[in-house]
Parts: C-alpha cells; structure tokens; sequence
C-alpha cells in the first residue's frame, strides 16, 4: 500500500487571505484524516505565507496519523523540526523565495552539510528523507549520507506524462530500482494528480508515500462546487 500524505499549504493560504482563522488549518487537517489521508505534510516557508510555523506546533499534537514536515534545512526549520519532532522529515533544497520546489538535492555538493542536518534528525528518532531528482549519483549519494528515504522529484514526470506516459515514467523506475538497491525506500511527490497518480503508482508499486496538495484541493474545489452552490441557494429559497 502507498500512502496517502495531504499536503495542506493550500488550505493554510486560504486562511491567510482575510486574516482571521477560517479555514481552521487544525481542523481541515482533522478532516483529511477521517476522510482516509494516512498522512499530513506541511511546508513551512520562512515568510510564512501557507503554513506558519506556530501551526506546525498546533498540528503535532492533533495529528493520529503520519506527520511530515517538508522544508530547506534552514537554522529556524531544524529547530522547529527537532522541537516538533514529526513522524518524518522531508529536506527540500529550495530557496526561501521558491514559488514552489522545483529541483532536487545536489547532495555531492551538499554533502557536509547535509550529513550534519540528517545526523541531528535522526539522533532524535526523526525518520528522514531527501528530495532528490531521478540521478543515479545523487541517489547513491544521499545513501551514503543516511537518509532513510528519498522522495522523487515527480515535476518532470508529470509535465511529460501528456504527451507520452512510457518514455515520461522510465527514468522514475530505474531511479526507483537504484533506490531499493541501496537500502532507500521511496516517496515521490509534486504535480502528481488524479490522471498521472494511477500510472505512476502501476510502475512503481513499492512507492511508500506520495505527497499529494496542489492538484487535490483544486479537486477538493471541483468535487464540492455543485453542493455548495446548491446549499447557498437552498438558504435563498
Ligand atoms: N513535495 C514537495 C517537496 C513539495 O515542495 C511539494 C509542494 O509543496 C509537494 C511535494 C506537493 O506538490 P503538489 O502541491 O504539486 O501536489
């Protein structure tokens, strides 16, 4: 079985658009739980425009099911990391001004740094897990660096799955196969959605968590229009 993590930055950016607690990031997170997410994922950014990091705080305790933090390893995130200490923790080589994550770990170039970062974590239990491109180097790399998984960078793979879904899925196996073969088990996450997931997940069955948030709260937005609409109307009866 392949998890299901919720990412809900969406839902944290709703609420910071007018200022007052609505949605309530605790309780939709909640929600997503009893509606069958098997995990949370949050990526606090430092200008906190999605998830801030006091709801990191206030997460940690509701959450029953898997919690993973996903962020650049700055000295702000390791210390909110290690004080919340989430079921997982997903290191993301972004800038603080990424639109969104858009490239893996260099971990040959980031090699010191990183080993120190992955050793604090997993001294406290913490499970950890590098986003990483489809490259055999790096995969390899950020096995012997320690971490426990990679989460594959699946951008690409959804921009190509279009056009052709064969050729856009083939580096994803073989980097998942160099994964195994070296003790790393596997996530994959972004701009996977409704029509590329079952593919992917068909390809590479052994996936153990994918991080699902863009595309899930625009089906959230499809998928409950027409009863929303419909109950607005019924109170203008
Ligand atoms: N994984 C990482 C590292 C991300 O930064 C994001 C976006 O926050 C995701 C997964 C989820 O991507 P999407 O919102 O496109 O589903």
């Amino acid at each position: 079985m392949t998890k299901l993590s919720v990412n809900i930055n969406k839902i944290a950016l709703l609420r910071n658009a007018r200022g007052a607690n609505y949605p309530n990031v605790c309780e939709m997170a909640l929600l997503c739980e009893k509606y069958g997410a098997e995990g949370i994922t949050v990526h606090p950014r430092p200008d906190e425009r999605h998830i801030r990091y006091k709801d990191v705080m206030d997460l940690k305790p509701l959450l029953s099911t898997e919690f993973n933090i996903e962020g650049y390893p700055s000295p702000t995130f390791i210390d909110l990391v290690l004080k919340v200490k989430p079921h997982q923790v997903t290191l993301v080589p972004d800038a603080p001004d990424a639109l969104t994550s858009s490239a893996g770990w260099d971990c040959l170039k980031h090699a010191t740094f990183l080993l120190e970062v992955l050793d604090a974590f997993c001294s406290k239990g913490i499970r950890t897990s590098l986003f990483i491109d489809t490259d055999n180097k790096q995969i390899e790399q950020a096995a012997k660096l320690g971490a426990d998984r990679i989460e594959l960078y699946t951008g690409p793979y959804a921009e190509r799955f279009a056009k052709n879904p064969e050729s856009a899925i083939k580096p994803y196996v073989q980097a998942a196969q160099t994964a195994r073969k070296n003790g790393l088990s596997i996530n994959a996450g972004h701009d996977l959605n409704l029509q590329n997931l079952p593919y992917f997940k068909l390809s590479i069955p052994y996936v153990e968590e994918v991080s699902i948030g863009h595309a899930l709260i625009v089906d959230a937005l499809h998928r409950g229009l027409e009863n929303s609409i419909q109950s607005y109307k019924n109170c203008l009866k």
